[in-house]
């Protein structure tokens, strides 16, 4: 096989990425892939303004992709006139914030204009999928996913359920039917007063705490589908800080006389909520297709509590144990290795000028 090289760019929400990428018969191997986030510069507005989102892409987004082919190439210099040696380029398309695809999209676009490349868009979710056939740097890197697979997305914007049988060839089984795992997280740290993004930090917190303290909702987990809804946990969290005024409401200064034992307890009964209702439909849905591979993507996904907890249910609820693949943390959130991976399995653009940025676009067909 010949070994081919990819560019990709993504520009969904508040990080700026770049890379670039190889297959070969031993895999998909990264040669850069350089990310830029505004996320402290949201953390103090609570959350992520569109606008500003965007404003910091369009800073980032040349730098960027300077850097990722710099590290890919060194000591080359490229230009309008000498293009680097890659054989596409790759874009996420959708889903996402539309000022931030825009930027994304657009530049993409342009270089593969003048540098007469291929360009590919990218479905931002099959992407994240995608960073479970990165190969670590090691040849004939055997934890490759196989087909038929059960896929579970949870980032920020996604509770997604899929069964893939091929590249290309999947079926959507199930979503979140209001706020995405991610966001759940998100929303009850800010209940906490904890800073954006609340996932990483509810699981720290978590750490020291025991998460049998609260008995907390586990919104669907019975239900007969593979829907989600996690909007309803939130809601409970709410009430429960409205009614035990011991729960320290973390502060920067801290509060006083207040024991944190509690608000770690709180965070370590948010996390097991939230996980057990993800781990039990993930078996459920292997269970019913019979599939012997799953596969976890999206920044949930770097979630240790969410990983021992699969582990756990692969002892215990299947007959046979499944592959379990969960990509490295650094590209379970976003990225543009990702979405170089899932590029060598889609096709070129026909029409290069009418690829355009979709903020709607989704795995349910
Ligand atoms: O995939 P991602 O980077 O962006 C989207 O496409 O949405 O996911 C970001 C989400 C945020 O909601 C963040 O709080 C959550 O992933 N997250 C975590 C952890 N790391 C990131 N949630 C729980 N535990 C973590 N360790
Ligand atoms: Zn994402």
């Amino acid at each position: 096989m010949k070994t081919k090289i990819v560019l990709s760019i993504e520009t969904s929400c508040d990080e700026t990425s770049a890379a670039v990428l190889t297959q070969d018969s031993s895999g998909i191997k990264i040669l850069s892939n350089i990310v830029a986030s505004s996320a402290l510069l949201q953390s103090s507005y609570g959350g992520i303004i569109p606008e500003q989102a965007a404003r910091e892409q369009i800073k980032s987004i040349i730098p960027v992709i300077n850097e990722a082919l710099s590290e890919a190439f060194p000591s080359q210099s490229f230009s309008t006139t000498n293009p680097p040696p890659i054989d596409s380029i790759a874009v996420t398309q959708g889903p996402g914030l539309i000022g931030s695809l825009l930027v994304g999209v657009e530049t993409a676009k342009t270089l593969a204009m003048i540098w007469k490349k291929p360009l590919i868009p990218v479905n931002h979710l099959l992407g994240h999928f995608y960073a479970n056939w990165i190969s670590p740097n090691t040849p004939n890197h055997p934890d490759i996913p196989n087909f038929p697979c059960i896929g579970l997305l949870v980032s920020g914007g996604h509770t997604d359920l899929v069964l893939f049988t091929d590249h290309g060839k999947f079926q959507y089984l199930g979503g979140t039917r209001d706020d995405a795992a991610g966001e759940c997280f998100d929303k009850c740290a800010r209940l906490l007063n904890l800073p954006y993004p609340g996932g990483p930090e509810i699981s720290k917190l978590a750490k020291e705490g025991n998460p049998k303290t609260f008995p907390l909702p586990r919104p669907m987990i019975n239900s007969k589908d593979f829907d989600f809804s996690f909007s309803g946990l939130k809601t409970a969290v709410a009430n429960l800080i409205n009614q035990h005024t011991d729960i320290p409401i973390y502060l920067p200064a801290g509060r006083q006389g207040r024991s944190t034992d509690s608000l770690n307890d709180l965070c370590a009964s948010i996390q097991q909520a939230i996980v057990d209702v993800l781990v039990k439909k993930t078996f459920d849905a292997a269970k019913k297709y019979g599939v012997k591979q799953i596969i976890i993507a999206g920044g949930v996904a770097s979630n240790r509590t969410l990983s021992e907890t699969i582990a756990y249910g692969n002892e215990i609820r299947l007959p046979r144990q499944a592959r379990i693949s969960i990509p490295p943390a650094s590209l379970c959130t976003d990225n543009a290795a990702m979405i170089g991976a899932a590029s060598f399995f889609e096709k070129p653009a026909k029409n290069l000028l009418g690829v355009q940025a979709n903020p709607n676009l989704s795995l349910a067909y």
